[in-house]
């Protein structure tokens, strides 16, 4: 199975906001992944716009032929603009006002209530849903009975450190569990050039979405570099 690449755009958006113009363009960035051979585009339109904002969902919408995976939190507004724009994909996310990043998996065992309508709505719509939830048996049988085709598993616990291999192998594990139960699993949070073959080496994974470490090493070596050596390390592990 080949293993696609979501690219996560919103520190683009951060760049741009620190100075409350219109430089840089995160749509430039949207090009510049296509040319690269992204295979799709990630956005988190967070409740506090602090990166991607309304506008930027409307012209990605409207302008790139890759698939969307629109990041969201389980809120009725959100889900509102989900249904509104349609994207291929819509990866739900627990957000908190005060972190920085998405800092731990969704609860969707203990949130099962919440979720299942909003969950629903998506799936009439014809939005792939997907939940990002820890590399855990609790947490994917919950999104089985949520009906979720898809979970991104997270990885930050692994990008910070797993000298003794086991956060791998609960990933590992994790994702052989979504497949035998017929889901389809997704990885992401905090990859890197230097951690991303052992991941991409699991061989149920079909996605990894990446964000920050592509767009922070393309103030070196440009985005288009940054996309395409992910890529090739990606592709080296299968
Ligand atoms: N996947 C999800 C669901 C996320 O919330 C994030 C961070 O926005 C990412 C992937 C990308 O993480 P990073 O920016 O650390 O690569």
């Amino acid at each position: 199975m080949t293993l696609r690449l979501g690219v996560n755009i919103d520190h683009v958006a951060t760049i741009r906001n620190a100075r409350g113009g219109e430089h840089p363009d995160p749509m430039r960035a949207v090009r510049i992944v296509e040319e690269a051979g992204g295979d799709g585009i990630t956005v988190h339109l967070r409740e506090d716009r602090r990166h991607i904002r309304d506008a930027d969902l409307d012209m990605l919408m409207a302008e790139t032929a890759l698939p969307v995976n629109l990041e969201m939190a389980a809120t009725e507004e959100m889900v509102a603009i989900a249904l509104r724009h349609r994207p291929h994909a819509a990866c739900i996310v627990p957000e908190r006002r005060e972190e920085r990043t998405t800092e731990g998996g969704l609860d969707a065992a203990g949130q099962h209530n919440h979720l299942a309508p909003l969950v629903a709505q998506l799936l009439d719509a014809g939005i792939r849903v997907s939940l990002f939830i820890e590399p855990d048996a609790r947490q994917i049988d919950a999104a089985l009975r949520l009906r979720a085709p898809v979970v991104e598993l997270h990885t930050g616990k692994y990008a910070h450190g797993d000298a003794d291999g086991a956060e791998l192998r609960r990933l590992a594990d994790a994702a052989a569990l979504c497949v035998k139960n017929g889901i389809e699993p997704h990885a992401g949070h905090g990859l890197t050039f230097d951690n991303v073959v052992p991941v991409a080496a699991i061989p149920q994974l079909a996605e990894l979405n990446i964000g920050h470490y592509l767009v922070g090493e393309a103030i070196f070596i440009g985005l288009e570099e940054s996309v395409r050596r992910m890529k090739a390390l990606m592709e080296s592990a299968r």
